[in-house]
């Protein structure tokens, strides 16, 4: 049986129920192509039936492994830039500053897909403050998709993947080559690690962080999620850190929450405390 209107609207409302993402209806042909594997493996014939296994018995690791499968996790390394300009001239320096005495930082890639940002600031600060070489730093990098954690962690890239984004000096310098394959360096692996967290269910015990990147993710969720999305993030922060946001994104509607500060023609998010 094929899939109807009422089983595409079934697999929308599902998804933005698990992960907050919001699929578009133009978007159908994704769930074809993105859920037709998992509905073989579950048995199913095609994805009709697979629609009403899903409703029949409610099985929940079949509705995690669905939402998972429809994430978007197009990344890149030093994705965008100008963000990690800020962080090398602006916000490191700052932390770095603050944090003079404890020598502990706290990094978090929220919504971290296949690991390049996380690398990315860990090679950011190998390359550009050699001086905190010694100090407890840790990139802490979250998704709600298993498969691009588990991709993360072998941090392993095709050259497609290193040609975007990473210059071609810190790829020799903190990559190497195996085969078709360049795999992180054990010094930046070692600052960086990653694990399963969903950013709109209770978040599993993270640190505080000094830094947060949440960026290219808020564009899926519906405004409502945002919302209970900031508040998760802002409770996560400390009272001194930062907030890094994607290109288009702002903290509407959060301003109680967040202050935003420009610097290095960008801008990131400061957490309020006071008056909460
Ligand atoms: C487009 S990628 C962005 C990756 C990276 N932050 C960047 O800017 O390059 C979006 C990521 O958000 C993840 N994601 C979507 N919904 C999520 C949720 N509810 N909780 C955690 N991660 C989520 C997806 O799995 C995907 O890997």
């Amino acid at each position: 049986m094929a899939c109807t209107d009422s089983d595409y609207a079934y697999l929308r409302e599902l998804v933005l129920e698990q992960s907050a993402n919001l699929i578009d209806p133009s978007r159908n042909a994704l769930f074809d192509m993105r859920l037709t594997p998992i509905a073989r493996s579950a048995g199913a014939s095609n994805l009709g039936d697979f629609v009403n296994i899903l409703k029949a018995d409610r099985p929940a690791h079949l509705h995690r492994a669905v939402a998972e499968a429809m994430t978007i996790n197009e990344t890149s390394f030093f994705r965008d830039l100008t963000p990690f300009e800020m962080l090398r001239q602006t916000i490191l320096p700052r932390l770095i500053e603050q944090r003079a005495e404890s020598r502990r930082l706290r990094l978090w890639s929220a919504a971290s897909s296949t690991g390049q940002e996380a690398y990315s600031l860990a090679m950011l600060i190998a390359e550009h403050f050699p001086l905190i070489s010694g100090w407890d730093v840790k990139i802490f990098g979250t998704d709600i998709s298993r498969q691009v954690i588990d991709y993360a962690r072998r941090g392993r890239y095709r050259r497609l993947e290193v040609n975007r984004g990473l210059p071609a000096r810190m790829l020799l310098k903190y990559m190497e080559r195996d085969g078709e394959e360049w795999e992180v360096c054990s010094r930046i692996r070692s600052m960086c690690e990653f694990e399963y967290a969903n950013l709109c269910s209770p978040l599993p015990k993270l640190p505080a962080f000094d830094l947060v990147m949440l960026r290219n993710v808020l564009l899926y969720f519906p405004q409502r999620d945002r919302r209970r999305l900031f508040r998760q993030v802002h409770r996560q922060m400390e009272p001194d850190g930062c907030l890094v946001l994607g290109n288009a994104e702002q903290a509407e509607d959060s301003t109680k929450l967040f202050e935003v500060e420009f610097a290095s023609n960008s801008y990131f998010y400061r957490p309020i405390f006071s008056g909460l």
